[in-house]
This record gives C-alpha cells, sequence and structure tokens, in this order.
C-alpha cells in the first residue's frame, strides 16, 4: 500500500542553494573571539604540546601577530598572561607595569581598533596557582574582590576595551562595576564567567598556563551537575550589572546555554575550551573526522543553542573556512 506523508520536509533540502536560504543559524567572524597567551620572559614562540597549532607568544611578538589576527578580519582577543613574577596573591596583575598591563597596552598600540579584552583572574599570578589568595585552606573570597578592584582598575588604566572576570568569585560583578565606576570607567563593559564548571576539559589549558597547579577548583567553580544554579549564577552576575554572560566550557552544557539565553536578555558567550579544542584535533590527527566540518557543526551547535559569541582557539581557521563558503 502506498503511504502519502502528509508533509515534505525535503522539499526545502533538495539543492545547496535552497538550504542556504532557509538556513535558521549563521555563524560571522563578528562572533568570534581568541584566547592569546603571552608569557612574561621569553623570546620566541613556545608551542603548546597540548594544543597543537596553538602558542604562547613573547610580548615583543604580540603586536606583529595581532596586527596578523587583524588583517585577516579578527575582530576581538582575550589576552592570558603567563607571569614569571608570581607572589601568592598575584599582586603583578595590579602593577601599572605588571605583565597584564604591559600586555594591554601593547595591544591596542598594535591594532586600536580590535576589541581587546583582558581575563582577569589571579591564577596565572599566583605562586599557588589558585584563582585568588589563600586564607584559612580556602581561597578567601572577599579578600580576592578587593585584589580583583584593584587590578580590574589597572586594566582600565592600561587602555582595555573590556574586563572579563573568570575566577567565580561571589560578588565579583558588582565589585568590578563599582571599583570602574568610581574611577571614571563608567563606559567599560564587563563580560563575566558568569557559569563556569568545575571541568575536566580545562586539561590542555593548565598544561598551557597552570603547569605548577596540582589542586581542584571545586570551591569556587560549579559541580557539571547543577543545572538549576547553572542559572543562578549567570542571573545574579547580571542583576549585579554583567553586560555579557558566559558558559564555560561548551559542547558539554548546551541546555545551561539554551536556559539562560531564555531567561536574559543581555548577549550570551560560550568558551570553547581547550579540551575541546584537543579532541578534535587528536580525532582530526588519528584521521577519523573532518576537523573542519566538525568545528563548523560545533560552532553553529552554539548559535542554534542561543549564543552570541564564541570564544575558541579555532577562531582564525574558522575564519578562513568562512571565506571559503563565500
Ligand atoms: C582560570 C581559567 C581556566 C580557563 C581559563 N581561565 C580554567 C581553569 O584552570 O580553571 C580555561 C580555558 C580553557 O580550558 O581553554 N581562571
Ligand atoms: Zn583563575
Amino acid at each position: 500500500m502506498t503511504v502519502t506523508p502528509d508533509f515534505r520536509f525535503r522539499r526545502l533540502r533538495r539543492t545547496r542553494v535552497l538550504r542556504q536560504l532557509v538556513r535558521q543559524h549563521h555563524l560571522r567572524v563578528e562572533d568570534l573571539i581568541l584566547p592569546v597567551f603571552i608569557e612574561e620572559g621569553i623570546q620566541e614562540p613556545v608551542d603548546i604540546p597540548s594544543m597543537p597549532g596553538v602558542k604562547r607568544f613573547p610580548e615583543t611578538q604580540l603586536g606583529g601577530e595581532l596586527r596578523r589576527l587583524w588583517k585577516l578580519g579578527l575582530k576581538a582577543v582575550i589576552l592570558f598572561g603567563v607571569s614569571q613574577n608570581k607572589d601568592d596573591c598575584g599582586s603583578d596583575t595590579w602593577n601599572d607595569d605588571g605583565l597584564m598591563a604591559r600586555c594591554i597596552r601593547i595591544a591596542k598600540a598594535a591594532t586600536p581598533n580590535m576589541l581587546v579584552i583582558s581575563d582577569n583572574c589571579f591564577c596565572e599570578y599566583t605562586s599557588h596557582g589558585h584563582c585568588g589568595v589563600i586564607g584559612d585552606h580556602d581561597v578567601d573570597n572577599d579578600r580576592t574582590l578587593e585584589n580583583l578592584q584593584a587590578q580590574v582598575v589597572t586594566a582600565a588604566r592600561a587602555g582595555v576595551d573590556m574586563i572579563a572576570p573568570s575566577g567565580m568569585m561571589d560578588g565579583m560583578i558588582a565589585a568590578i562595576r563599582e571599583a570602574l565606576d568610581a574611577d571614571g570607567f563608567t563606559h567599560i563593559p564587563i563580560m563575566s564567567y558568569s557559569t563556569k564548571f568545575a571541568s575536566a576539559f580545562y586539561g590542555p589549558f593548565r598544561d598551557a598556563v597552570d603547569s605548577n597547579f596540582k589542586g581542584t577548583r571545586d570551591t569556587y567553580q560549579m559541580d557539571p551537575a547543577n543545572g538549576r544554579e547553572a542559572l543562578a549564577e549567570s542571573l545574579q552576575d547580571e542583576g549585579e550589572g554583567a553586560d555579557i554572560l558566559m558558559v564555560k566550557p561548551g559542547l558539554a552544557y548546551l541546555d545551561v546555554i539554551r536556559e539562560i539565553r531564555d531567561s536574559s536578555n543581555q548577549p550570551l558567550a560560550v568558551y570553547h575550551v581547550s579540551g575541546e579544542y584537543a579532541m578534535i584535533k587528536a580525532a582530526a590527527a588519528a584521521g577519523v573526522i573532518d576537523e573542519k566540518a566538525v568545528v563548523m557543526e560545533s560552532m553553529i551547535a552554539f548559535k542554534r543553542a542561543g549564543c552570541d559569541l564564541i570564544l575558541t582557539y579555532y577562531a582564525e581557521d574558522i575564519i578562513g573556512w568562512l571565506n571559503e563558503q563565500n
């Protein structure tokens, strides 16, 4: 017996052009933010073995690298310093001549129109590797907030375009907003790492920058099992004045992205983290997946889940792949 479907979805899938016409979500160059690592004291770029294709740059080559990326069409970077001047509280971060401030000045001088974001944390500047100052065997939330206030004002004085606190301290957005406003930086937006999980997907990043960190961040980053709390964390930051929210990591947390998207009006970012990058690289190197197709499918999954912005180590490759499509 012949069966006739009521409706034929395949009508809009017949040709490539037709499929393009009815495509719901799109990835743009403007959606991409590239993380850039700068290591103090090195003279030449150093490869990061766990993240093939990603390097730590010397300060002397940061400007040239950013000019190269700007010419390719990249619009935004987030800077991670790898300090050689560590102490127990990360005081180099609020030194006007410290690594973070110097990198921001170099970046803005080289590419004034590039959106320069600073990752505002302490873990790459503390001798113990935690994201704040230790008191009573754990990171002291409120003392860390005071230091963070000093850090973000230093970053603002250096000319940063956007502040991105990643330490998951309670009250960090209110503390930062107050400090920035008090010093006249009312125009500088905050992109909060608002829902950040204590994730095993950060493994390769820790190889890249936090080599001597041995502990866990379970007392400040979130338990991956908690969905309700994931929403509450981001809404709290929105209430404190965060301009952009973020979920981190990415692919394992698409449900969290969707929930935040449906409950907030602020732009939403996702961090496609080092482990996600390394897994695709390893599978591609083993010849078992198509790297470009898997990356582009992952990116459109972020857009479909409700993200506006994507922080990814693949940003440069993606720009190339987007250009091929046109
Ligand atoms: C720490 C920080 C982490 C990342 C960026 N900043 C994670 C962590 O060590 O807890 C992860 C980035 C990545 O894995 O790509 N503030
Ligand atoms: Zn940190």
